[in-house]
């Protein structure tokens, strides 16, 4: 089974002054930084993380707890090898920066890093992830740079100031790298959720009959697609915000999704949770562990879809 390492650049940052604030202390996230890091966290709530990773400085500690929220339970750990570049030029108002020159080309001091420091810290630390986690999918906070040529670097491109003047990954974008063994290079793909994809198509509409539930895989993720008695089609996350059952799996009554395991039922046409799990025995006799404690977790609405229908093509795309 492949391992993932999903990593997400910060959200943005409070920075009036405009300046290189490399690895300043006390610059944190926006209220704009905070709405995206939101936004980036729905994307992300029905990965099957087992760990959150985060550089140490606070804008990366900020956008990881915003994550984290909607995984309970799931530790956070701080690795200064996810940091921001390390350069004696922050501090400096960007338009005091030389013109055109990268931190890399214009080095003041022995510790100021170059490209290769700054992928031997990020490879060493994601082949050290892979290790632990063989199997798994974790998450690291970082920065752009970073991000940058560590995918630059696994994608096997030559490490020098031409690659890293290519853009950065954008904030709170998702890169994701799916090893297949530890000593292959990842597949690399990467999502920008602030951005947002175009429509893709999904489905055929004929392979879906009036009044039912079909799951699909899209973008990694499972979704559920509503088609009502009527007609419409709507999308949204294919695992219930309680205990992950299958939607799919469950009933379809108008635009009310019921849970096949405890009863929650979800409205299809916002995702928005109409009724929380109902803990009788009778609605774990599908399959779920009669006498089993539930959790205490009440669930909360869903991601949705945008759905459109083109001759017989249902497309998709995210909010
Ligand atoms: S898993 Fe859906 S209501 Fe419990």
């Amino acid at each position: 089974m492949a391992t993932t390492l999903l990593y997400v650049r910060h959200a943005e940052v409070f920075n009036p002054e405009s300046v290189l604030y490399g690895r300043l202390a006390r610059f944190g996230i926006s209220d704009y930084g905070k709405y995206h890091a939101e936004r980036a966290a729905t994307y992300l709530q029905d990965e099957p993380i087992v760990a959150f990773y985060t550089s140490p400085l606070l804008r990366a500690r900020q956008t990881v707890r915003i994550l984290a929220r909607r995984h309970p339970g799931v530790p956070i750990y701080v690795r200064g090898a996810l940091a921001e570049v390390r350069s004696s030029w922050q501090g400096t108002a960007f338009r005091a920066l030389p013109e055109g020159k990268t931190v890399y080309e214009t080095r003041q001091h022995p510790k100021d890093e170059t490209i290769e420091d700054i992928w031997r810290r990020m490879r060493a630390l994601a082949l050290e992830l892979v290790e632990r986690h063989a199997g798994q999918t974790v998450l690291c906070v970082s920065h752009g740079d970073p991000i940058k040529i560590l995918t630059l670097g696994f994608k096997g491109r030559t490490l020098d100031v031409a690659a890293v003047r290519e853009p950065d990954p954008a904030r709170c974008s998702v890169t994701r790298f799916a090893f297949a063994a530890p000593d292959v290079a990842p597949a690399v793909t990467y999502t920008d959720v602030i951005g947002g994809p175009d429509f893709t198509r999904v489905a055929a509409l004929a392979e879906l009959p009036l009044g039912s539930l079909t799951r699909i895989e899209h973008e990694h993720r499972e979704i559920l697609l509503a088609r009502t008695a009527e007609g419409e089609v709507y999308a949204l996350s294919n695992r219930c915000s309680h205990m992950r059952a299958h939607l799919h799996e469950g009933a379809l009554d108008g635009t009310i999704v019921t849970c096949p395991l405890h009863g929650s039922q979800f409205q299809a046409t916002s995702g928005a949770l109409v009724r929380g799990p109902q803990c009788g025995t009778h609605w774990t006799a599908n399959y779920g562990q009669p006498g089993r404690a539930l959790s205490p977790i009440e669930g909360g609405p869903l991601p949705t879809f945008e759905v459109r229908i083109d001759g017989d093509d249902v497309l998709l795309r995210r909010h």
